[in-house]
């Protein structure tokens, strides 16, 4: 086997717009099935990408020997029922985050892959974004001395929309965290090498009137005893994002722009200090000269799949391993409990 034959599951979402776009520039994968609940959409997809055959059932997807791995990007109430479907059915798997409903649901599939020894990967994509592998590798060379501080955001705007599977708990499992914070949080536990120990956080509905949140910012403690933060917002314009990532050492600081996103892009600055500094009584901050790291853009997309079907054909480490993905649900379940119980120091006005 020379490249691994896809199928897709839930072909008409992101898959379509990003993911078979990128499988499409992998030189290590072929597309070769999509399918999609309504049989002429199925086929629309099919011919919009070249694929060979259109399935509308799962089942038939799964039943064709052709296909050696399938890509789920299926509503997240479907992941688990998909996956262990497709795990059975001896398939390999990338499945979308977050990996189901709850981590325990998660932790059932990862068990069935096992079982199976299938190999699985999950939709953290933004691990392979250029600036966010640089950044990686200057925390492991010690350049920014000891992680202190660290803060990663992802925004967009999602106002009500009757029926959005996202929008309701039962279908979704969470909000804005769930959707979207799960990428900054695995992004500052990938590029500082530290996973959360303790986490708080804020989560609610501010703007709209749908049931999950639409606003969330949690406080981590990670395994070196720097504090780290997420916000992930679903109130804020698209036009008005930023989608900041900040990384602070003793011995310097990075701050990525615009990297948080599915296009790969942005910029990213470095300041080293002095690491030997001493008390400056003035603390002059004026005097911060960054440096602007270039980097060579590419697709994420195509990464993510080039990478995953390497580890199928020649046993390359996995990149994204589910159990870091359910691990990151775990955080994000943590912050919901954290903001349920409360714990909060109510300040009164009187
Ligand atoms: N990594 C990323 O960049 C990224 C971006 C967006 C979404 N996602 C993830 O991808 C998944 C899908 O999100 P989306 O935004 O594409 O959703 P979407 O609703 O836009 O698309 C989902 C597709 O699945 C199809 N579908 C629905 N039920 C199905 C079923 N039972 N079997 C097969 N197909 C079915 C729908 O017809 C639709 O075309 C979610 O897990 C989401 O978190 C990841």
């Amino acid at each position: 086997m020379d490249k691994v034959k896809w199928g897709v599951i839930g072909a008409g979402g992101i898959a379509d717009r990003r993911t078979i776009p990128g499988l499409l520039l992998a030189g290590s994968a072929e597309l070769v099935a999509v399918m999609e609940v309504d049989m002429a959409f199925a086929e629309r997809l099919c011919a919009k990408h070249g694929a060979k055959r259109a399935y509308d059932s799962v089942d038939a997807l799964l039943e064709d020997p052709e296909v050696d791995a399938v890509y789920i990007a299926t509503p997240v109430f479907f992941h688990k029922e998909q996956a262990i479907k497709a795990a059975r059915a001896k398939k390999h798997i990338l499945l979308e985050k977050p990996v189901a409903m709850t981590s325990a649901e998660g932790l059932e599939v990862a068990r069935v892959c096992r079982e199976e020894g299938i190999q699985v990967s999950v939709g953290l994509m933004m691990r392979f974004h250029p600036y966010h592998q640089k950044m990686k590798e200057i925390v492991e060379g010690g350049r920014l001395g000891r992680i202190v501080s660290c803060r990663a955001q992802l925004t967009c705007w999602y106002p009500d929309i009757p029926g959005a599977w996202r929008q309701q708990r039962e279908t979704s499992g969470g909000g804005a965290l769930m959707d979207m914070g799960v990428h900054c949080i695995d992004l500052l536990q990938y590029i500082t090498g530290n996973t959360a120990q303790k986490v708080t956080g804020l989560t609610g509905t501010k703007e709209f009137n749908y049931e999950v949140e639409d606003s969330s910012s949690i406080l981590m403690e990670l395994g070196n005893g720097a504090y780290a933060t997420v916000d992930a917002f679903f109130n804020i314009p698209d036009a008005a994002a930023r989608c900041r990532m900040e990384i602070y050492g003793t011995g310097g600081s990075m701050l990525a722009e615009g990297t948080i996103s599915q296009v790969e892009g942005g910029t990213l600055e470095v300041v080293l200090s002095d690491t030997g500094a001493e008390y400056d009584a003035q603390q002059n901050r004026n005097e911060v000269f960054p440096m602007q790291v270039e980097a060579v853009f590419g697709n994420l997309y195509a990464r993510e799949i080039e990478s995953f079907s390497n580890a199928i054909l020649h046993g390359d480490p996995v990149a994204v391993t589910i159990e870091e993905a359910l691990q990151v649900q775990r955080v994000v379940e943590a912050a919901y409990e954290a903001n349920a119980k409360g714990g909060f120091i109510w300040l009164h006005s009187n």
